[in-house]
């Protein structure tokens, strides 16, 4: 791989952030140019698709055995590839289900050439598999060193799209609007807690679709219907003021709340 490395990374509590970082760092060391952007602010339209020796990076967690909508939306609108060679990194607690295949299948039949996917396991951020902080780091050092390995087979080209998939990206879309939906439900579910909130509005700059707001100066935050379970709200409050339906216990985050507020 050479030339120049256009990467859009959507991360909820940071592991995806982090990896795609390391395969920035990787491909940089050899002599690769790699910009990286947050996926949510970016717009899908100006990626700068079928430009000479421009190639396309995504990264971004599984949600669902799948990932989130706006991750898929946010593909679904770039424009035509012309052919532009693309990779995926997802990072995930254990099982990516229905991701690589119909990803690729999409991906080329908007025109772009898959190259390379590669699925790291990381520290959980949902259920009850958010492990303890020490099991935690050890899983995230792991899906470091696949990151590196992975920027490694890319620039020596043996990195592969391996997965085909019988199921196709029609019926995943399907399953993908009943998880929208289904996490838009439970995210009605978020609260702040009166007692502990300090009304610092963190966690309404951290959404990454603006479905929190404040109804009025010093009021509590409140949750609209799009949520997309991120988690990225009850992670980084910095009050631990927010509690939400029972899979989502903000137990796990990978960076610091700046990391996702300055673009
Ligand atoms: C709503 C939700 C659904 C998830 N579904 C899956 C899943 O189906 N399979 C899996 O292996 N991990 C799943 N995870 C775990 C995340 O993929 C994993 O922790 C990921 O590294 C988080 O990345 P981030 O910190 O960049 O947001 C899920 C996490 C969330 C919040």
């Amino acid at each position: 791989m050479d030339g120049r490395v256009e990467m859009f990374v959507f991360s909820g509590t940071g592991n995806s952030l982090l990896v795609a970082r390391r395969v920035a760092e990787g491909l940089r060391g050899g002599g690769v140019v790699v910009r990286l952007h947050h996926l949510e602010t970016a717009d899908s339209a100006a990626v700068p698709a079928g430009e000479a020796g421009v190639t396309l990076g995504l990264a971004f967690p599984v949600a669902a055995f799948s990932t989130y909508p706006l991750v898929w939306r946010f593909i679904e609108t770039l424009p035509p590839g012309n052919g532009t060679p693309v990779f995926m990194l997802a990072t995930m607690g254990g099982f990516s289900g229905l991701l690589f295949g119909p990803m690729k299948q999409l991906l080329s039949s908007k025109g772009y050439r898959p190259l390379a996917a590669c699925g790291l396991r990381m520290p959980s951020n949902y259920l009850i598999g958010v492990r303890p902080p020490e099991k935690c780091q050890k899983r995230l050092e792991s899906g470091l060193r696949g990151a590196d390995a992975f920027a490694l087979d890319l620039l020596a080209g043996r990195a592969r799209w391996r997965r085909f998939s019988p199921v196709p990206y029609a019926w995943v879309r399907w399953f993908w609007a009943r998880a929208a939906r289904s996490f838009a439900r439970d995210g009605l579910r978020f609260r702040a807690n009166p007692a502990a909130c300090t009304r610092c509005g963190i966690c309404e700059r951290l959404c990454p679709i603006r479905n929190i707001f404040q109804p009025a100066p010093g009021a509590l935050p409140e949750w609209g219907g799009s949520c997309q379970m991120c988690q990225r709200c009850v992670a980084f409050c910095p009050a631990r003021a927010i509690s939400g339906p029972r899979h989502a216990t903000g137990a796990y985050r990978a960076v610091e709340a700046g990391e996702f507020l300055g673009g």
